[in-house]
């Protein structure tokens, strides 16, 4: 290997297309003729302005956002937004979320500090390893919550909830970009960027411009309301230049290898050969429905804390690295995002399968 990388299977931050990175550094001290690292650069700069407004042109291309919806890039990361949806978006004060995992009882959390939450399904009755085929929408409800991929638990919704014509708000954040998405399915979409696309720190929201318009309380802060991000195009503040700058590296790329049709491709077969592996094994179990199965994160175990402790600790001497599960699950877990390579979970698999037989 060129440099020396091992398989990153971290949950997030995660691993980056290569090709990516190596344009970043070529381009760190002088970008472009500017004489100056992208770091460097004033966010009111002409430089920098074009920076923002192409990263954003070819996430509008890669994802065919309709005009009618703005994309904002937010600091704060994934977790700011958990409070920002309901501050934004709970105009009559109630909302309907579903509790699928983790991220969905942090965001429920959250909610719940804004206004009254109705629980329109959970799965926790069998610990978070299926997603609900009916969600019980209220008919005042101001927007339904899901969280589209459970990060920790390895779960996706394959199929969206029937909202019944209330509007759909989805935490992407680890599984954006990873298939096409029909935008106009949502009101609201957002995606902290540190799993498919790039440096932790900032969240890309993708919101139906009707929503910009709901009545927010006075006193939630300027920098949280979503209206005042849209009207200053994300550079209310200084944004998060850097993130941005690698973000649209990363949507140029994407347009550049197929789209998020390719990308979906190349996921489900990636996915398919350890979920392959998984279901013929005798000692690794995944945890997950097959039907709701994530194409990103695949958490498994092998029914002892001690051997999965044992095979984290023989992966990363053999250069698998960020297997652990989360912490509250435990187990194992591979995070295959957009850029980890099909040869890296190939490589896992035989390493898994050498495991076994060494311990059978
Ligand atoms: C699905 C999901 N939502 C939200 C978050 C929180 O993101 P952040 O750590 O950027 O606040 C994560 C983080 O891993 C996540 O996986």
């Amino acid at each position: 290997m060129k440099y020396q990388r091992t398989f990153n299977f971290s949950a997030g931050p995660a691993m980056m297309p290569e090709a990516v990175l190596e344009e970043i550094r070529d381009e760190m001290m002088n970008y472009r003729g500017s004489g100056m690292c992208v770091m460097e650069m004033s966010h009111r700069s002409q430089v920098f302005a074009k920076i923002l407004s192409d990263a954003e042109a070819d996430l509008r291309r890669l994802m065919s956002i309709p005009d009618n919806y703005r994309v904002l890039f937010v600091q704060g990361g994934g977790t700011l937004q958990f409070a920002m949806v309901p501050m934004n978006l709970m105009s009559t004060g109630k909302a309907c979320y579903v509790e699928t995992g983790a991220w969905s009882k942090k965001a429920i959390a959250e909610a719940k500090k804004y206004g009254e939450v109705v629980m329109g399904a959970s799965s926790a009755d069998r610990n978070f390893s299926y997603i609900p085929k009916h969600v019980e929408v209220p008919e005042d409800c101001d927007y339904v919550y899901i969280c589209e991929n459970e990060t920790i638990h390895g779960t996706t919704w394959h199929q969206l909830p029937d909202t019944r014509g209330r509007v759909l708000v989805a935490d992407q954040s680890s599984m954006f970009l990873s298939r096409p998405c029909n935008v106009s399915d949502y009101g609201l979409i957002w995606a902290g960027v540190q799993k498919n696309v790039g440096p932790a720190g900032m969240a890309v929201v993708i919101v139906r411009e009707d929503l910009l318009e709901r009545t927010v309380d006075d006193k939630v802060p300027t920098y949280l309301r979503y209206a005042v991000h849209a009207e200053h195009d994300s550079t209310y503040n200084t944004p998060n230049c850097w993130a941005i700058y690698c973000c649209g590296k990363v949507f140029r790329y994407l347009l550049e290898n197929g789209g998020l049709e390719a990308m979906a491709r190349r996921n489900e077969a990636k996915a398919k050969v350890l979920y392959d592996f998984l279901d013929s094994s005798r000692l690794f179990h995944g945890a997950v429905v097959p039907e709701d199965r994530s194409v990103m994160n695949v958490p498994f175990v092998t029914g002892s804390a001690e051997l999965d402790a044992q095979v984290i600790a023989a992966a990363k001497a053999a250069g698998f690295d960020n297997l652990k599960g989360h912490k509250s699950v435990g187990g194992l877990r591979a995070s295959i995002y957009n850029a980890m390579p099909q040869e890296g979970v190939e490589a896992l698999v035989d390493f898994l399968r050498k495991f076994e037989e060494s311990h059978s």
